[in-house]
């Protein structure tokens, strides 16, 4: 069967559009809705991995033996065909050790699939940050690895790739690892392919709001600098073994990243390294990580490292020690969430995020966003842009 048989059991007119649109794709593996019904035993909820803001996720065995992540887009998300398959162009010409490999895709009728390279051993989310059971250790070089392979999978896609992705949504369930805990960063890419009218970033405010750059959560300001942040709050994750926030912990602690700053302000960050080590780890390399962490949290753009420079820092090729670290920027010193009010210095152009988080939080007890709740949400940014700073 060639890449297009599945076009024989479309309408001559749908045949036409297909044939018309995917003639000018190439490189792009099609594959037929009944093949990944096949594959996936009819999306049976056996093989369902996981559900994210896009769509559900099936493990399936392709036909020629290969196992496969089948991410079935959700009818919200659908873009016509052409502007779908170029996006999806774009991310199969993409190969680097430390991304999530595209196989191809499915664009049949209504149907939007993308289908990936399967990862036998999940995410950091569940297998590091408790989300799930998991009896993997993660051993300080295996941590080093890691805390690495993300940032060389950014740097390549902020610098080396043309024109460069900017991935927005950095968190440890998008950090998937292979049976050799090799990290490949994924959904890359896949901003664009929903609708400016839908979500872009639609999860568990309380989980991805730690991650979020403030001028990105407050003004919708994606560059490449709101990337560096989240990877900043990832990088501590890691080495903490520690959720970007944990509501079991006294208040004063809960929120990761301000913690890291006082603690570092204390000159005490080895007590936030990750205790399951049991202490064996190298320990200026590991609060040099923090460090790092912290560099790229920066309120201010410009003084956030680019990812290539991140990575020089984490493998010793750069050093830290002449870096002036200045205080993470927090989107709760742009809004006092407590008091639901915006403070003084809010920019004007606040646009939908602030007005959703706000609304959100007349939900939230008045503890803010402490309380625990986990609230599926949508956010909408109109106002994109990369000023490659
Ligand atoms: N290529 C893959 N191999 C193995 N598991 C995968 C793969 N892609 C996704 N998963 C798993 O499927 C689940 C859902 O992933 P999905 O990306 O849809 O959601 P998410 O990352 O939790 O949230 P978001 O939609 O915001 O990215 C996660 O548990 C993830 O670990
Ligand atoms: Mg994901």
């Amino acid at each position: 069967m060639n890449c297009f048989s599945f076009l024989s059991c479309k309408q001559p007119h749908q045949v036409d559009e297909l044939n018309e649109v995917t003639s000018g794709i190439q490189g792009v593996n099609f594959y037929s809705y009944k093949e990944l019904r096949v594959a996936t035993d009819d999306f049976s909820p056996v093989n369902k991995i996981g559900e994210g803001g896009f769509g559900p996720v099936y493990k399936a065995k392709l036909k020629n033996g290969n196992m496969a992540a089948i991410k079935v887009l959700s009818a919200k998300s659908h873009q016509g065909v052409r502007e779908f398959l170029t996006e999806i162009q774009v991310i199969s010409d993409i190969e680097h050790e430390n991304l999530v490999k595209l196989y191809g895709c499915c664009a049949e009728g209504s149907h939007r699939i993308l289908v990936y390279n399967y990862l036998e051993n999940n995410s950091l989310a569940h297998c590091l940050l408790g989300e799930g059971h998991s009896s993997i250790q993660f051993n300080w070089g295996t941590r080093r690895r890691i805390c690495t392979g993300v940032a060389r999978g950014f740097a390549y896609l902020h610098e080396e790739v043309s024109p460069h992705i900017i991935h927005r949504d950095i968190k440890a369930s998008n950090i998937l690892l292979d049976r050799d805990l090799t990290p490949k960063i994924s959904d890359f890419g896949l901003a664009k392919m929903i609708p400016p009218e839908a979500t872009h970033v639609s999860t568990r405010v309380a989980g991805t709001i730690g991650y979020l750059a403030p001028e990105y959560a407050i003004r919708g300001q994606v560059t490449r600098k709101s990337d560096v942040y989240s990877y900043g709050v990832l990088l501590i994750e890691i080495v903490t073994g520690r959720s970007n926030r944990n509501t079991r912990l006294p208040p004063e602690e809960q929120f990761l990243l301000e913690r890291t700053w006082q603690l570092y302000e204390k000159n005490e960050l080895e007590a936030l390294i990750d205790t399951s080590l049991n202490g064996d780890f190298d320990i200026e390399e590991a609060c040099k990580f923090l460090k790092i962490g912290l560099l790229c949290t920066q309120d201010s753009l410009k003084l956030r490292p680019s990812m290539s420079t991140v990575v020089k820092m984490l493998t010793g090729e750069t050093s830290i020690n002449g870096s002036n670290i200045t205080k993470p920027g927090l989107i709760s010193d742009f809004m006092d969430i407590n008091n639901k009010k915006p403070p003084k210095t809010k920019p004007d152009e606040v646009n939908d995020l602030y007005n959703f988080i706000s609304s959100e939080t007349e939900n939230f007890d008045s503890s803010g966003l402490t309380s625990g709740q986990t609230t599926q949400a949508t956010m909408t940014f109109t106002s994109l842009y990369d000023r490659s700073i």
